[in-house]
């Protein structure tokens, strides 16, 4: 089975083609950075039009590289949601264009579950898996049952971890994408052990019983550093944005391993005939080095394996929307031409109710 995936529901213009075979016949990403470098951030309006200008080319290499033709393909996935909805619109109209003129099915792939199934195109992971997904819109802990089957644990209250490290390292004068940037600058840091002391960081939510995440406080602390150092008449300099990054990075690695740890407790009790017990960390912010780090030594403590994509599949790509499609259609989850394009989709429709049984049982359970 070959199936085209399509995704253009941020900046990332992207065609590819995987078999269900788990090989990746091609994989074109065409980065909209310097679209939207001028502004600091992306331009939905500016997105949606690059994604138009682009998709074509980028189907047709995806085609020519797999050397394959339309006639060849089993199916074709787009992202519908959530996302940016012009952009979304741009690729799920392709996609159904496609779709409709060689009769073949399409699916219509929640961006959120495409970075969730990625590492099962890497190697057969059976479910249910814990899984923490970390991006730029999202920042959730979910268990994952199935196909088209996720529990809510826990999720931000506010900011996205991705959305936390773009806006801090905007405010340290870093350049957008914010995330490579303070990571690239962390790395840098001279010493380790004065860098924490220069720069306190809150841990927000820890201890606290539950999963979820806050990050604005930990953005309006590095504000205030920031602002500190301005007014004591002292520009930034490097060292400065090193020190601030490294430290900010220790804070985010000690508040998700913090946030995770019942989250994998109540998950190894749920499961204890489970064989090989996995945390799965996917979306953008799983390229980070030191965050991955972090959550091996934690799995490492809970005897639990922790899987990861490669660093190349972690931010937006086609590949991984060909894949969701793939395990959609292999149980029938197909769609109709008219499905709609959703900025907004939650992976589990009951989450509120799930986060709030969780938070629940971990109360009566402290008791
Ligand atoms: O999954 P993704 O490519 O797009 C969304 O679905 O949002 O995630 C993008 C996010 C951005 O906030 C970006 O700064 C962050 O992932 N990111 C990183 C790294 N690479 C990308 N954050 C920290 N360290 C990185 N190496
Ligand atoms: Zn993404």
């Amino acid at each position: 089975m070959k199936i085209l995936g399509i995704e253009t529901s941020c900046d990332e213009t992207a065609a590819a083609i995987v078999t269900d075979k788990r090989a990746i016949l091609s994989n074109h990403v065409l980065s909209q950075l310097k679209d939207h470098r001028a502004f600091g951030g992306v331009v939905p309006e500016i997105a949606a039009r690059v994604h138009m200008d682009h998709l074509d080319t980028l189907i047709r290499a995806a085609l020519d590289d797999a050397q394959l033709t339309f006639t060849d393909l089993d199916g074709v996935a787009a992202t519908s949601g959530p996302g940016l909805i012009g952009g979304v619109m741009v690729g799920m109209m392709a996609g159904k264009a496609i779709a409709a003129a060689h009769d073949l099915p399409f699916i219509g792939v929640n961006h959120m579950e495409a970075h969730a199934l990625t590492p099962r195109l890497m190697e057969e992971i059976a479910f249910p898996y814990l899984l923490l997904l970390v991006s730029g819109g999202h920042t959730q802990i979910l268990l994952a049952k199935d196909v088209n089957s996720y529990e809510l644990w826990g999720t931000t209250i506010d900011d996205a971890l991705g959305e936390c490290f773009d806006k801090s390292a905007k405010l340290m004068g870093l350049g957008y994408p914010g995330g490579p940037n303070l990571e690239k600058a962390a790395l840098e840091c001279q010493n380790h052990e004065s860098a924490l002391a220069r720069f306190p960081l809150p841990r927000p939510l820890k201890g606290r019983k539950n999963c979820d995440f806050s990050f604005s406080g930990l953005k309006t602390a590095i504000r205030t550093h920031v602002d500190a150092m301005a007014s004591d008449q002292h520009t930034l300099v490097r060292d400065d944005v090193n020190d601030l990054s490294y430290a900010f990075e220790i804070a985010i690695c000690d508040t998700v391993s913090d946030r995770l740890k019942r989250a994998i407790v109540y998950f190894k009790r749920r499961f204890p005939e489970l064989d090989a017990p996995s945390l799965v960390v996917s979306g953008g912010v799983a390229a980070n080095l030191r965050l991955r780090n972090a959550l091996k030594d934690l799995t490492g403590r809970y005897d639990l394996a922790l899987i990861t994509p490669p660093v190349s599949l972690c931010g937006d790509n086609a590949a991984m929307v060909a894949w969701a499609g793939i395990e959609r259609l292999q149980r029938g989850l197909i769609d109709s031409l008219d499905c709609a394009a959703r900025p907004r989709w939650p992976l589990d429709p009951d989450g509120d109710k799930h986060r709030r049984a969780f938070e629940q049982r971990v109360n009566n359970e402290g008791k």
